[in-house]
């Protein structure tokens, strides 16, 4: 580790233990770490999601606590980028946008990637796009990102405004001819903006990848490799979970998280079954329970949502079910994590089943001084994939209809959870 990375570590540890909101049961603890020390039956994995550990190591890192959950970060471990192999000399230009509560925009490391150059960066509060051009070292800015836009020399741009503004600012900057990387979710509540995004992104040519945080994460990740190697079989049933206690919502701009129907922020469960096998959800019934907290209340909020919590049933596109919850009213335990039965195995936090021969599940190189960083160390991994796929002109993993099919299939179970559970078809999205 270097020296710097350790003084990091140090601060944002000591940031971390002096906060309170945080519930969840994040753990940093790294695959290497565990694979090295207990086998790979012994993944961190089920010891993040059951909240158990009969590691001392792993029992220590469990107390660190992040400001807000999910922002744990993988220890950087230098193994990670020792088998990457420089592939182009080639400086994608980037340019960035949102600096707001989550300082979401320097977050994945764009501006330490080999093959990444940021031309220029954007937040509406010129300290906070001050505080963007410093984390990134970048001396261009510019007062907003319909300005940022107009700058003809900027390739691709990074998404981390409001969740409202994803769909304006995605589609904005693709007719602007940039490709787009947009932090989750893809459209806010509108399945008219779901269907334009496609289209732009399709009658585009250009890259659209949304960094859903839980397709980078190690059990996900492991559960896809098995998949995609016939481990498990055919899906019978998956779970998922995005559970985070917010009985005030977090600061937001514009406020655009006071009242947030759960299931309009679906992604990081339904990544569970989605970015497993790649397939969509094709109908819903999901039932909505009214709590006690204020903001939830349909009188308090501008969507007029009644819910603390919905939780929906799927039927999957293979004629499966899966089972997503989304709840931010329940105090205790928190996370975003999920589970996989499938007719030749199942994923509950380690692999059972009948296949003896697992795939690597190692998650692949980042570059030299690219951290794995936030969310289970998916933040690299995602930013990686975006820059890869822009070099090697080949379709983004979490593309556009992955990105829709986990977004969309929200949209449509608040909906249902508003008819009382009314079971309701989902659009479908394929490329
Ligand atoms: N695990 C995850 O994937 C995860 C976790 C946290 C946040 N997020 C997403 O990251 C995004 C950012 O989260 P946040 O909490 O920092 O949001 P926020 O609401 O606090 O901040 C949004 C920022 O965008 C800026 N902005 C809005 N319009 C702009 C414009 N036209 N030009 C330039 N800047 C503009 C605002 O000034 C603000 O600083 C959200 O979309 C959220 O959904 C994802």
């Amino acid at each position: 580790m270097k020296t710097d990375d350790k003084k990091n570590n140090t601060l944002k540890e000591t940031n971390i233990s002096q906060d309170s909101h945080y519930t969840g049961s994040g753990n940093p603890v790294s695959r290497r770490f565990f694979l090295h020390s207990a086998g790979i039956g012994a993944i961190a994995l089920g010891l993040q999601q059951f909240g158990c550990s009969s590691s001392k190591k792993a029992i220590q890192q469990q107390s660190v606590i992040p400001p807000v959950q999910g922002f744990e970060r993988a220890a950087y471990d230098q193994e990670v980028s020792k088998s990457w192999v420089p592939f182009s000399d080639r400086k994608v230009r980037v340019g960035i946008a949102g600096y707001g509560y989550c300082k979401f925009g320097a977050d994945f490391g764009f501006q330490k990637h080999p093959n990444v150059e940021i031309a220029a960066v954007t937040d509406l509060f010129p300290d906070r796009c001050a505080g963007l051009a410093k984390a990134c070292g970048c001396s261009k800015t510019y007062p907003s990102f319909e300005e940022l836009v107009k700058d003809d020399s900027i390739e691709a741009v990074f998404i981390a405004t409001d969740a409202a503004s994803h769909f304006k600012h995605a589609t904005m900057a693709l007719q602007h001819g940039m490709h787009v990387a947009s932090a989750v979710p893809a459209v806010f509540g509108s399945l008219e903006d779901a269907e334009k995004l496609f289209e732009a992104v399709k009658s585009s040519g250009l890259k659209y990848m949304m960094f859903e945080t839980s397709h980078f994460r190690e059990d996900n990740y492991s559960m896809r490799k098995i998949y995609e190697t016939g481990g498990l079989g055919k899906i019978v049933y998956s779970e998922g979970e995005y559970f985070h206690y917010m009985p005030e919502p977090l600061p937001s701009f514009k406020d655009w998280r006071v009242g947030l129907p759960p299931q309009w922020y679906p992604t990081h469960s339904n990544a569970y079954h989605i970015c497993v096998t790649g397939g969509s959800f094709t109908e819903v019934s999901c039932i909505g329970v009214t709590g006690i907290v204020s903001h939830l209340q349909a009188s308090n909020n501008r969507y007029k949502n009644p819910f603390g919590t919905e939780i929906a049933q799927f039927r999957t596109d293979d004629g499966g079910v899966s089972r997503m919850g989304v709840s931010w009213d329940t105090p205790g335990d928190g996370g975003e994590r999920g589970r996989v039965r499938g007719q030749r195995g199942t994923f509950y936090g380690r692999y059972e089943g009948l296949e003896k021969n697992l795939p690597d599940l190692n998650r692949p190189a980042l570059p030299p001084g690219v951290p794995p960083g936030g969310h289970g160390g998916s933040h690299g991994y995602l930013m990686n994939e975006f820059v890869t796929s822009i070099i090697q002109d080949r379709k983004p993993l979490v593309n556009i209809a992955m990105a829709l099919n986990l977004t969309v299939a929200g949209i449509v179970a608040h909906q249902s959870a508003m008819k009382n559970g009314e079971l309701i078809k989902i659009p479908q999205y394929k490329i």
